[in-house]
């Protein structure tokens, strides 16, 4: 059996599997479920310090399911941040630290432009006793029109000042939430390892349209009649959040080495963790997943995870950690390397020899002959 502990920036999680920042961590009551359970962490969801001016819809889900099983591959959101006061938040905070005293909880911040704020807020849940902070620089939708969520995760350098002031006065370890809708990922999180972050979370949910309603002609999820763009999650963001986790590692490994990554989108299993590690996650964040199968998904997790290890021998996550990275090149170079495979394999059918291992005593003069150039 594989030892799936990691100590990430000082924090020692039971497992890499960490719960991902939306209704899975909505209040102290489903946080402790989440504890109980044997999650490795769990981000709670999003808070501000002003939660009246959160106004949520309703439907605000949509779901993409294919086949004749009807599974479940896509699904949208226009759900915002938590609309909880935050004085509510700061006692369950407290409540759930009480509780688990060894879950590693962390607060998932988001603030307006204003260096107060952001101050008064992680100096006021670090009080309460919170582990870590995730800042969220990626909700997609409703908070970008107040300059929050992705509107600052899309501004490098609005970003960096942000984390600045958050670094300043945090005690504890933060992790900055990337945004996925944007062309080169590797900007903001520059951006935020520079201004002293400890850690990089990505992604958040990709902007999308579910679909279009072909009797009624209004996009969906309708409200009232209308439509607004979603955030994009489940198994279907899977391969695009690999590609911007790869993105991310390579980045930081040459220019950020030592700090950590938290890989998420479309997790449902432990092969898929295992994937994310592979390309050099520390850390592997599920939400749509909980919100499919329960919170009892993490004794899967675990078991799918250990059974990867088994197979390959890998006794730590450590082990496996950006193991694949090395296998990620350029177009350029694929076309190189197929070339000389091609040559060589010429080369092996012709029974020519390239390499001085293959003389053989038999067919020496034979292999002579082959390799003289004017017959
Ligand atoms: C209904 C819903 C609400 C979410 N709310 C938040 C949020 O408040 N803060 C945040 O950082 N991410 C939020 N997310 C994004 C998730 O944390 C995660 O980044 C994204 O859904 C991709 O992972 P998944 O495929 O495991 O869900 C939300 C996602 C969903 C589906």
């Amino acid at each position: 059996m594989a030892d799936l502990r990691v100590t990430v920036d000082g924090l020692t999680l039971p497992n890499p599997f960490v719960i991902g920042s939306g209704p899975p961590g909505t209040n102290a009551n489903v946080i402790n479920k989440a504890f109980k359970e044997g999650w490795g962490a769990v981000i709670a969801k999003t808070v501000s310090l002003d939660a009246s001016k959160v106004v949520n819809v309703a439907p605000r889900y949509a779901r993409m399911r294919v086949g004749p099983e009807k599974e479940i591959v896509g699904w949208q959101n226009i759900e915002l941040i938590s609309d909880r006061p935050f004085a509510t938040w700061i006692d369950e905070f407290k409540q759930v630290k009480d509780k688990y005293p060894q879950g590693c909880l962390i607060a998932s911040i988001m603030e307006e432009y204003r260096k107060d704020s952001w101050v008064e807020i992680v100096e006021r849940c670090q009080e309460a006793g919170v582990d870590a902070f995730e800042l969220n620089f990626s909700c997609p939708h409703g908070l970008p029109e107040r300059k929050m969520g992705a509107a600052m995760g899309q501004c490098p350098e609005i970003l960096e000042e942000v984390c600045g002031w958050v670094n300043a006065a945090a005690k504890v370890p933060v992790w900055a939430k990337m945004t996925p809708n944007i062309t080169h990922i590797e900007d903001p999180a520059r951006a935020a390892l520079r201004a002293g972050c400890e850690g990089i979370a990505a992604i958040n949910t990709i902007l999308c349209i579910m679909g279009v309603d072909l009797n009624t002609l209004r996009p969906e999820p309708t409200v009232e009649g209308y439509s607004t763009p979603g955030g994009y999650s489940c198994r279907a963001v899977r391969p695009v959040a690999l590609r911007m986790v790869m993105e991310c590692a390579r980045m930081m490994r040459t220019e950020f080495p030592g700090r950590s990554l938290s890989g998420i989108g479309g997790v449902e299993s432990g092969e898929d963790a295992a994937q994310f590690i592979l390309l050099g996650a520390d850390t592997v964040q599920v939400c749509t997943g909980v919100m499919i199968h329960g919170y009892e998904l993490v004794k899967k997790l675990c078991e799918g995870l250990n059974a990867f290890m088994d197979k390959h021998g890998f006794k730590t996550i450590a082990e496996f950690k950006g193991h694949s990275l090395q296998y990620i090149t350029t177009h350029a170079d694929l076309v190189q390397r197929q070339a000389a495979a091609k040559a060589a394999e010429r080369a092996a059918a012709s029974g020519m020899v390239t390499k001085d291992a293959a003389w053989s005593g038999d067919k020496f003069v034979e292999q002579s002959q082959k390799l003289v150039a004017n017959g």
